[in-house]
């Protein structure tokens, strides 16, 4: 039996990674999160206890993380960190936290993961590699140059050269994962299908960034998870491997289809000041995981995912509910 440190265990896709190891391995699991506005205890309500352990706290607290490290076995366990500040608008807003926790923290979890010779997988994310043309027929691949846009972006960037720099300088024993946009239960209403949804649940229109046409590569948050496990479980040490599932969309198709699924006017949508900086395109070719691990994704139909998901906040308004207007109210001080 082996134990995986998981970082941001209580966020969006940490805690759908915890529900998913737990359930599909029998790796044990310990949860390091702080718990920010991001985190909530409630998204692992229900995981079994006897293979669960949640600890409060800051991945950048070398003293805390060292006591955690050294409860793992470099021979079984690792250390799978989501944890991140993870929001463009808000890295827009203030980047300090942005600087400090994926920056800093990424350093301190690699400098305990050296310390004890631990396997360590780092959870980046398609952004660092900046954006494409509509009509571009290339799609990111690991070659891809970095060009990351953002507070946020340029942040995950840094912490992805630390990681690198670790495997080479120091042998850390490290995957790095790059995913595209995520959707599915447990995602903070803060992001785009989740606000849009819940918007329509409560009577109040979708807004869309701009003119809508930005696109993103959406894929369900169990295909992002089912991929880690297969880099955790077959990947080459010191690789870089993107995540994505062919789920290209403008965020105008995503909001109609919401809207659609909904039983709303196809155009019964807002548009609202754009994102400075905004990313025009991400698209991701996930050939390398795929012929490298066998990895394949289980949701292939966009809508139903989506209609799952249109399920599970219909029916989890107590999930997210007490986050909405706080949201809402950060929404209306950018004007979006
Ligand atoms: P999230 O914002 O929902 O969750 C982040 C979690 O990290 C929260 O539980 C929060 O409390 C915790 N956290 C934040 N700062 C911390 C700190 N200093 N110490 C300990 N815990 C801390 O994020 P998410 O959407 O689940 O993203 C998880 C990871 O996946 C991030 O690294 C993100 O960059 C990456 N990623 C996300 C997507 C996506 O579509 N959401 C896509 C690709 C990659
Ligand atoms: O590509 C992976 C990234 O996907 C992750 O690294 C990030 O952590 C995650 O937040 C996500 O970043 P995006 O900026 O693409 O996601 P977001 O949900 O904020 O926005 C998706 C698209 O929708 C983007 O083009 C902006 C737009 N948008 C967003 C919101 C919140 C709107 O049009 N209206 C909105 O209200």
């Amino acid at each position: 039996m082996s134990t995986l440190l998981v970082t941001g265990g209580a966020g969006f896709i940490g805690s759908n990674f915890v529900r998913h190891a737990l359930e599909h391995t029998g790796h044990d699991v310990v949860v390091l999160d702080k718990l920010t506005y991001a985190g909530d205890l409630a998204s692992l309500e229900g995981v079994p206890s006897d293979r669960f352990r949640f600890v409060r706290g800051d991945i950048g607290d070398a003293g805390l993380v060292g006591a955690l490290t050294a409860e793992l076995d470099p021979a079984t366990d690792a250390i799978v960190h989501f944890a991140a500040e993870s929001h463009n608008d808000n890295s827009l807003a203030g980047p300090r936290p942005f600087v400090d926790t994926n920056i800093l923290g990424t350093y301190t979890l690699i400098e305990a993961a050296r310390e004890r010779e631990l396997r360590f997988h780092h959870i980046s994310t398609d952004e660092v590699y900046g954006d494409l043309e509509l009509d571009d027929p290339a799609k990111f691949t690991e070659s891809t140059a970095y060009r990351p846009s953002s507070p946020y972006s340029s942040t995950k960037a840094a912490s992805d050269l630390l990681v690198a720099a670790w495997v080479r300088s120091f042998g850390l024993r490290a995957t790095i994962s790059s995913c595209s946009n995520n959707y599915g239960p447990y995602q903070h209403v803060e992001k785009f299908i989740p606000r849009q949804i819940t918007n329509v649940l409560g009577g109040k229109r979708p807004k869309l960034y701009g003119s809508g046409r930005n696109v993103r590569d959406w894929i369900h948050v169990d295909d992002h998870n089912s991929a880690v496990l297969a880099i955790l479980e077959r990947g080459r040490v010191g690789e870089t491997y993107l995540i994505g599932a062919n789920g290209e969309r403008n965020n105008l198709q995503v909001v109609e289809t919401i809207l659609e699924l909904l039983g709303q006017p196809r155009d019964a949508y807002d548009l609202v000041d754009d994102r400075p900086g905004h990313d025009l395109r991400y698209a991701i070719d996930a050939s390398k995981l795929r012929t490298e691990t066998g990895w394949a994704p289980r949701y292939t139909d966009f809508r139903d995912g989506l209609a799952r998901t249109i399920e599970w906040y219909r029916d989890n308004e107590a999930w997210w509910g007490p986050q909405k207007a706080a949201t809402e109210a950060r929404y209306a001080e950018l004007g979006r």
